[in-house]
């Protein structure tokens, strides 16, 4: 797979955004998506690939615990492109058993328990849809944090086996803005009120002027801590070793992950 994508790497080298994604979603068909968070850089994505293909697959990973601003920004992108997104759900009795062992807010006692809920709310039905393709899309930008400059604009994703494309990776907030009002696409209002980036309600908060792009993504942990295991980087996600619920949350026991 090294060769493959060296290869890819070589061959779009010089290719614009465009290009890269028509080729790829030419060639894979329904074997490839974009993954949106409806989050600027996705909403990018989503209308420069509606614009190429406008039945390509888009999904959303619903994690039951989205701001109301991104639900309504979900509503906002399929009237405006006349489109059905798909949406993903984590499984009922993980969350039900997860909740009941450990409450509805223990992610905010350590790093591990917060893991785990995204494993379970995030990475699991994440890798039921990976099942379903060959390549996916992803906004991901080396700027967004320092667990994200090594990444490149084609992968091999070694830990769920496909291609991952990164196509908007050299790109600034500000190409990502300028593209956004250049072409009229929706965005989630929450980004007007100081959320740059935006996941769950309770692991997000706005940011202060000159803070760090994802200061407000679980603001309690240290900024090499953040990411929530949909993005591994060379089979590893970060420096954790284990999704092993910790603390005084419960039965933590039971809820390792299979
Ligand atoms: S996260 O891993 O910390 O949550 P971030 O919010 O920066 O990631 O988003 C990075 C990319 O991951 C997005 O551009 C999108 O491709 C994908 N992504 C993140 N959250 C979701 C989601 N809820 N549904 C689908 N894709 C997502
Ligand atoms: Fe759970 Fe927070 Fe992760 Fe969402 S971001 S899945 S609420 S820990």
């Amino acid at each position: 797979m090294k060769e493959l994508v060296s290869d890819l790497r070589e061959r779009f080298a010089e290719s614009g955004i465009e290009d890269l994604l028509r080729h790829f979603l030419n060639e894979y068909g329904h074997r490839i998506a974009l993954a949106s968070s409806l989050g600027a850089e996705d909403q990018v994505l989503t209308d420069m690939v509606l614009k190429i293909k406008p039945d390509a697959r888009i999904f959303v990973l619903d994690t039951g615990r989205l701001p109301q601003e991104t639900y309504a920004t979900l509503t906002a992108t399929r009237k405006h492109y006349g489109r059905n997104i798909e949406v993903y759900f984590p499984d009922t009795a993980a969350v039900e058993k997860m909740e009941s062992d450990m409450g509805p807010d223990f992610f905010y006692e350590s790093v591990a328990n917060r893991l785990y809920c995204c494993q379970v709310r995030k990475v699991q039905p994440l890798k039921r849809v990976l099942g379903t393709l060959d390549v996916w899309i992803t906004g991901l930008r080396r700027e967004q944090a320092p667990t994200r400059t090594g990444l490149q604009r084609i992968e091999w994703d070694e830990t769920n086996g496909l291609l991952k494309l990164n196509p908007l990776i050299d790109w600034s907030t500000q190409q990502v803005w300028n593209y956004i009002r250049e072409h009229q696409v929706p965005y989630n209002p929450l980004h007007d009120r100081n959320y740059p980036s935006i996941g769950c309600a309770p692991c997000t908060r706005p940011v202060a002027p000159g803070e760090d792009l994802r200061s407000g993504r679980w603001w309690w942990e240290k900024p090499e801590h953040k990411e929530c295991g949909l993005h591994y980087h060379n089979g590893k996600l970060l420096r954790r070793k284990a999704y092993e619920p910790t603390g005084e949350t419960g039965e933590s026991k039971h809820l390792h992950p299979a």
